[in-house]
């Protein structure tokens, strides 16, 4: 977990002043600014560019508030696994108020968030992890005696943007899921005149909330997004056409259980309910656990959490997935591998998606991004 640096920042002081007087590597923050670069689409030749712009940025004030959530999202952002990294990236904000890291508890932290709204208002960053609540006059989740949408509509009001992070900021997650007693709502419903961008998962892989903010610092706004907010540069393609398995459904090739040899052989997990066809975002081409791995190259199906209402839309989590509108997924599962097989024509649907991935993968190398070109994961043990 990160630790607050002892030495302060000075007033006035740049980050790259900053970084130098703390005796951070050049080389740490130029590989740093070249990770982020790439996440951001941006090509090789934009990291002098980047890392210049970083170099001279003042830090922002950062105001992270939670509201209805688990806190699975600050661990998932916050719990660096490589603390040169992790640190550098919290030197990038003044991270002002984030109740699970500060000290202050209960009278003290509603005075300590006060205080860094009135310090910085208008210019702070507002991160938000959690849900607000509609129903009942917002009484299902209530901080410091008043409610999760007050304290919500209060920190967005003086910031010049807001990033909702994970599935509750999102649009609500498993609390607005049928029936959402609660009347779980996510940032956008609430948050109307400030751009919000929702950075999607449950929880999100933490590099797509740095590359944000990097973003942010670069070019003064807040990334592209698609129409449901969530940044382009990293929900912008399908995890079917990025997936390491790809050509194993392509090939027919499916594990038809969780223990059977398919399973064995690292086949493709659509038949055991992979939603990878329906589902927008970064995790094969980012990776988890400092870019070693992701559930499905871990063996087990994407159940769609970036997408909303997965809890409604993705469930059974287990069951394969309904034909996919415009895509011919079933058809392509059941019949191609046999159709490869006969040498007959593999059909409409099954040419549109090789050529489909063929595509992303041409944009993403002449954008310089990393193509995951790896031969399908090995076989599973255990
Ligand atoms: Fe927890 Fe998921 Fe909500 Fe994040 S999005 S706070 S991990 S339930
Ligand atoms: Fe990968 Fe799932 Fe698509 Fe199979 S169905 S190729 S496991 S995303
Ligand atoms: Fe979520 Fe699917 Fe990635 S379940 S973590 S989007 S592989």
């Amino acid at each position: 977990m990160y630790i607050p640096h002892p030495e302060p920042w000075l007033a006035d002081e740049t980050l790259g002043e900053h970084l130098e007087r703390r005796g951070i590597d050049r080389r740490d923050f130029v590989k740093f600014c070249g990770q982020m670069t790439v996440m951001l689409g941006l090509g090789q030749s934009m990291i002098p560019k980047v890392a210049e712009a970083l170099q001279q940025v003042k830090r922002p004030s950062v105001i992270w508030i939670s509201l209805m959530e688990c806190t699975g999202c600050t661990e998932s952002v916050l719990r660096s696994a490589d603390p040169s990294i992790g640190d550098l990236v919290l030197d990038l904000v003044s991270l002002d108020f984030q109740e699970n890291l500060q000290a202050a508890a209960g009278h003290e932290a509603e005075a300590a968030l006060q205080a860094a709204m009135k310090e910085n208002y208008g210019k702070y960053i507002l991160i938000v992890t959690g849900s607000a609540s509609l129903a009942e006059d917002g009484i299902c989740c209530t901080i410091g005696g008043r409610t999760a949408n007050e304290v919500l509509r209060e920190t967005a009001a003086g910031a010049a943007a807001v990033i909702a992070v994970g599935a509750c900021a999102h649009w609500g997650n498993i609390q607005a899921s049928k029936p959402n007693l609660v009347g779980a709502v996510g940032v956008s419903e609430i948050v109307k005149d400030k751009p919000v961008v929702n950075i999607a998962g449950c929880p999100p892989i933490a590099d797509t909330v740095t590359a944000t903010v990097v973003h942010w610092l670069t070019f003064g706004r807040l990334p592209d997004t698609d129409s449901d907010g969530r940044p382009l540069f990293a929900y912008g393609a399908r995890i079917h056409d990025m997936c390491s398995k790809r050509a194993n459904f392509d090939a027919g090739q499916f594990a038809e259980s969780f223990d059977d040899e398919g399973a064995r052989k690292g086949w493709c997990l659509y038949k055991v309910g992979c939603k990878g066809p329906a589902t927008f975002s970064p995790c094969p081409i980012f990776l988890w656990n400092e870019r070693t791995s992701w559930p499905i190259g871990a063996g087990h199906p994407c159940i769609g959490c970036t997408e909303r209402q997965f809890w409604d839309n993705m469930t059974p989590f287990y069951a394969r997935m309904p034909n996919v509108p415009g895509f011919g997924v079933e058809s392509t599962a059941d019949t191609i591998g046999l159709a490869l097989a006969a040498g007959a024509v593999a059909g409409v649907a099954a040419h549109a998606a090789a050529t489909g991935v063929h595509r992303i993968r041409e944009q993403r190398r002449a954008r310089e991004l990393p193509v995951v070109d790896r031969p399908p994961e090995g076989p599973r043990h255990g």
